[in-house]
C-alpha cells in the first residue's frame, strides 16, 4: 500500500508515551516540513511555540483542563494564529492591518491553524511518534498567552503533543461513520 495512505489509515490519537525523547533532528525536520503547509493568500499567519521544558508542559496540561497525557508528552507545540507579524510588515509601509478585526481573519486563521496541526502531526507520525491534538488550551487562553509570552494580535488556537508512543498500551484506531455518509458525490 502507498505508505502515506497506510499512515493515514492507521492514525489515531496517542495519549500513552514511554517518556523517551523526541530527537531534536527529527523535530527540526517536522517543523521544516510543516512550514510548507499552505496558508490563506500565502499570509503565513501561523506561528508555532515549541515547548520542550517539562515544567512548562505540565502548566499547559493544567491550563488545558488537567490532561495528564499532555504532561507526559516530550514536546508540546502550540499553533498560534499570528497577525502580529503582519502588523509589523504593514507598519513598515505606514499601513494598519484590518484582517485581525474581521470574521474573515478568524476563519482564515482557524483554517490555517487546522492545516498546520495536521501537517505537524503527519510529519511527526512519519517518524513513528505519537500525537494528540489539544484544543483544551482554549479553556484558559489568557493563561496560555501569559505563559508563552504572546504579543497582541495573536491567539493560541490549538496544540499538539508529540512523544514516543508506548506501543504496549496504544489505543486502537477509532472507527468512522461509513464513508458514504461522510463523502457524498455531486449533492
Ligand atoms: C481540534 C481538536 C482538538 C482536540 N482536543 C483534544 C484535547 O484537548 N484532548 C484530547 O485528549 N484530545 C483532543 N482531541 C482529539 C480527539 O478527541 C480525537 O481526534 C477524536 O476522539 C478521534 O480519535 P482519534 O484521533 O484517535 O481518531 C482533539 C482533536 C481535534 C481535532
Amino acid at each position: 500500500m502507498n505508505p502515506i495512505i497506510e499512515q493515514q489509515l492507521n492514525r489515531r490519537s496517542v495519549r500513552n508515551f514511554t517518556g523517551d525523547s523526541v530527537k531534536q533532528e527529527d523535530l527540526d525536520q517536522i517543523l521544516k516540513a510543516a512550514q510548507q503547509a499552505p496558508t490563506s493568500v500565502n499570509g503565513q499567519q501561523i506561528s508555532l511555540v515549541v515547548i520542550r521544558d517539562k515544567e512548562t508542559i505540565a502548566k499547559i496540561a493544567e491550563f488545558a483542563g488537567g490532561q495528564p497525557q499532555v504532561a507526559s508528552a516530550d514536546v508540546f507545540i502550540t499553533v498560534v494564529v499570528d497577525y502580529h507579524r503582519a502588523a509589523f510588515a504593514m507598519a513598515d509601509v505606514d499601513k494598519e492591518i484590518v484582517i485581525n478585526r474581521s470574521a474573515e481573519g478568524i476563519m482564515a486563521g482557524a483554517v490555517d491553524a487546522g492545516i498546520m496541526l495536521n501537517a505537524l502531526q503527519t510529519a511527526a507520525e512519519s517518524f513513528g511518534y505519537g500525537t494528540t491534538a489539544i484544543g483544551g488550551i482554549r479553556a484558559n487562553p489568557d493563561k496560555m498567552v501569559e505563559l508563552l509570552g504572546l504579543p497582541a494580535n495573536t491567539f493560541p488556537l490549538v496544540g499538539t503533543t508529540i512523544g514516543v508512543t508506548d506501543v504496549a498500551s496504544v489505543s486502537p484506531v477509532k472507527p468512522r461513520v461509513p464513508v458514504e455518509s461522510f463523502a457524498m458525490y455531486e449533492k
